[in-house]
Parts: structure tokens; sequence; C-alpha cells
């Protein structure tokens, strides 16, 4: 069934469109103007069927209508798409060239759509846009500022935090240095009494002498632990600096007639601070001497004061990535419930002889070098410190420059976690 529609009911159609439409021949004169269109473009239709589009536009326009004609007529262009404003409205300006079955252009289709409400409603979202955008900026401004603010909080914060560690640090200090400071106070006190006493001045001065002794020994030991940068770290071979050490403490091992027997066949390269490895082994021994002689003195019956079956025994193993580095003492050994207490700092069992800085020094030495520092130890029997410090070919340099910068962020802390 085939339907057709009559030009009648064609122009009724194209008279309903709520789409202006004027058809022109190929050279823009006029043949066809919808109601809609006479009323956009403000005009007569009777009047102005038969004249040419470039008439309808505005003077200011003619030019570009006329270019477009041209460019349809030797067909350069077929459709042309524009947005135009007449009067208080908006339109938009479709142009489609109309052609001949055989392809020849005969005539131009000029539709015009009202999208005032679109372009104003477009208008009003990027309004909306724009407030949205405003508001972001100054709310993101002032969650910025916030963070600011809570940054310098936090930063106080930590700096009150730090000042409290630093009145931690100071009071066990105070407590270190007050000790002998009194005795002293009490010396001096008993040579005003009685200057003439010379056998007693002799006694006191001798004994404040040594607390003074005392205090210089923690201090000396605080300053050097408080000074981390001067980690100068290199490739150290372990052999040589226990070498050294056992150099160093050569005359206090003679003087009380103990062997130390060395066995250091593998020389194994770490990459440390040769000073600082050093002191690790020198305390070591120092503790091993002490740990001997309290032997002794706690059974002389033993008969062992000529040091003849007293040892220390240092040995460097090869193990995988790490040197291991033992140093083994028959000494008094330590009561398992004194283990913990070791690596503290001021944790001594020797009264005012020692400090008990010695192995929280060695403690974050070997921490430093990415290492690790153990005890193993049978009371009355002797004692082994195992130390294991990464080889220079698996050491991380990196690794220990933080631990040296977090160790100094932590120094007046007083103590470390183990
Ligand atoms: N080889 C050891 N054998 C037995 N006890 C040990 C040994 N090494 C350390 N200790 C115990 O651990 C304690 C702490 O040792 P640390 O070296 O830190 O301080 P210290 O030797 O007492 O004093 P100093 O600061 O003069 O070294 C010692 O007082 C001792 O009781
Ligand atoms: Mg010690």
């Amino acid at each position: 069934m085939s339907i057709e529609i009559s030009k009648k009911q064609l122009m009724q159609i194209l008279e309903t469109l709520d789409v202006g439409v004027i058809y022109t021949d190929i050279d823009g004169n006029m043949l066809y103007i919808n109601e809609l269109a006479e009323e956009i473009r403000a005009i007569d239709r009777e009047d102005k069927l038969g004249t040419n589009v470039i008439d309808c536009h505005a003077i200011k326009g003619r030019p570009h209508v006329k270019k477009l004609l041209d460019d349809f007529k030797d067909g350069s262009v077929d459709h042309r798409h524009r947005l135009v404003r007449i009067r208080d409205k908006f339109f938009d300006n479709k142009y489609l060239v109309v052609r001949e079955p055989g392809g020849e252009p005969s005539g131009i289709v000029l539709m015009s759509q009202d999208v005032t409400e679109k372009i104003q409603l477009k208008k009003k979202l990027d309004e909306h846009y724009q407030t949205l955008e405003y508001e972001i900026g100054k709310k993101s401004n002032e969650i910025e500022a916030r963070y600011e603010e809570m940054m310098k909080m936090q930063q106080r914060l930590m700096h009150s935090e730090k000042m409290s560690s630093v009145g931690q640090f100071v009071s066990i200090i105070a407590h270190e240095v007050n000790n002998p400071l009194d005795g002293i106070k009490n010396c001096l006190q008993e040579i005003k009494e009685e200057p003439d006493n010379l056998e007693q001045t002799k006694k006191y001065s001798s004994l404040a002498l040594d607390a003074l002794t005392k205090i210089e020994e923690v201090t000396r030991l605080i300053l050097n632990y408080a000074r981390p940068d001067n980690y100068y770290m290199d490739e150290v071979s372990i052999k040589e600096v226990i070498e050294e050490s056992i150099k160093f403490a050569q005359y206090k091992l003679t003087r009380n007639n103990i062997h130390l027997d060395a066995a250091l066949d593998h020389d194994i390269s770490v990459n440390g601070s040769r000073q600082h490895l050093a002191q690790v082994f020198v305390n070591m021994i120092m503790n091993s001497i002490d740990a001997i002689n309290e032997k002794r003195d706690r059974s002389p019956e033993n008969g062992n004061t000529n040091g003849s079956s007293d040892y220390v025994r240092i040995s460097i193993q090869d193990c995988g990535e790490h040197a291991c580095i033992k140093v083994v003492d028959s000494g008094c050994g330590i009561a398992t419930e004194n283990v913990n207490e070791l690596f503290k700092p001021f944790y001594t069992t020797k009264q005012e002889k020692g400090t008990g800085l010695g192995l929280y020094i060695c403690f974050n030495i070997v921490y430093i070098h990415n290492g690790k520092i153990s005890v193993n130890s049978t009371p009355g029997k002797g004692t082994c410190f195992t130390i294991h410090i990464p080889k220079y070919s698996y050491s991380d340099v990196g690794k220990s420059m933080e631990r040296v910068s977090e160790l100094k962020d932590r120094v007046l802390q007083g103590y470390i976690e183990q």
C-alpha cells in the first residue's frame, strides 16, 4: 500500500513545525517561508517571497551569508550550523543544501530553532558552577589553613614532648651527678670542720677526687653518646677493629692476669664506623674483665687469682649476610632476672665503679650498624655476647644514616626500645 502526502498536507506539516523554515533556490531567493520563520525574522512573508535571503539579515551579517551561498553553489560546503541572536532570542540556525536525484544542488533549507531557554539554562548552570567553584576554592583554602595550623600545633606538641623527654633525661643525669656531688660536699664539710686533721683531710680529699672522677666519667660518656653525627661509615675490617680493641684493653688484661684468646681467622668487611665498633669491643672486654674479677672476689678460695683458667675469647664467624662476633668470658655470669636490664642506661651492678652506660652505648652503636646484639649467660660460669653486623656487600648505608638521625632524635629520650 503506498501512501502519498499531498502538497497541502506537506505545507500543513511545515506550518505546524516548531522550527522556522525558509526554502530558497541555490542563489538564495526565498521560495517558501513558514509562519514561525516569518515571526522569528519579523518579516511579512508575502512581501519577502521571491526576494533574496541576504536581505533578511542585518547589514553586518550579509557578507557572511553571501559567502555561504557561494560555497553552497560551488559545492565546497553543503551544510552549516550557527548560533545566532535575533533580538532577545537565540536560534540554532541550520543551513542544508537540497540536491536533485542526480546530485545537482537545487536549493537551500534554513531551519531556525529557538534555543533561548537552553542557552539561559546553560548560563544559569555556568553561574551555578562558578559559584560552586568559588565555594569549593574558599573551603579548600580554609581546610589548607586549618591543616597548616594543625601541623604547627603538632610541631608544638612534639616539641613539648621532646622537652618532657629532655626533662626525664636531665633527671637521670642529675641523679647520677648528684650522688657523687653530695659525697664531695660531705668530704669538704668534714675537711672544713677539722682542717688540722691531716689524716682525715688526706682521706676525704681522696674520696672527693674519686667522686669527681665519677662525675667526669658520666659526663664524658653522655657527651660521647650525644653526638651520633660523628659516624663516618666506611669499609672496615672487623679483624683489624678487634685487634685494635685488644691492644687498648691489653694493659688491664695483663694487670689482672687474664688471657685473651682471639680466633680471628675470618676477616670480614662491614660497613661501619671503625671508632664506634672499637668502642663496642673495648666495652665488652672491659666488662668481661670486671666479671672475672667479680667471680674471683666472690670465691677467692678457688685460687684463680693467677688467672690461669680465666679467659676472654673473641671470635669472628661468617654467618652469610652477617659477620658474627662472639665475646665469651669465664666471669661471674648474669642472673636471669637481670638479663633484660643490661642494655638500659645506668643499669650497673658495680656501684660507684660503673656508670651503667657501657652496654647501652654498645646497643645503640650496633643498632646504627643495622646489627643485633644478644646475650647468653650462665650465672657463676660465664657469659657470651653475640654481635651480628651486616657484611659490607649487604649493608644498606642509607638505613644506617636513617638510624643515626632517628637516634639523634631519640638521644635525649635516654632510652631506646630493645
Ligand atoms: N660479661 C659480663 N658478665 C657479667 N655481667 C656483665 C657482663 N657485661 C655486663 N654485665 C652486667 O651488665 C651491667 C651493665 O654493663 P654496662 O657495661 O652497661 O655498665 P657497667 O660496666 O656497669 O658500667 P660502665 O658504664 O663503666 O661500663 C654491669 O654492671 C654488669 O652487671
Ligand atoms: Mg661496662
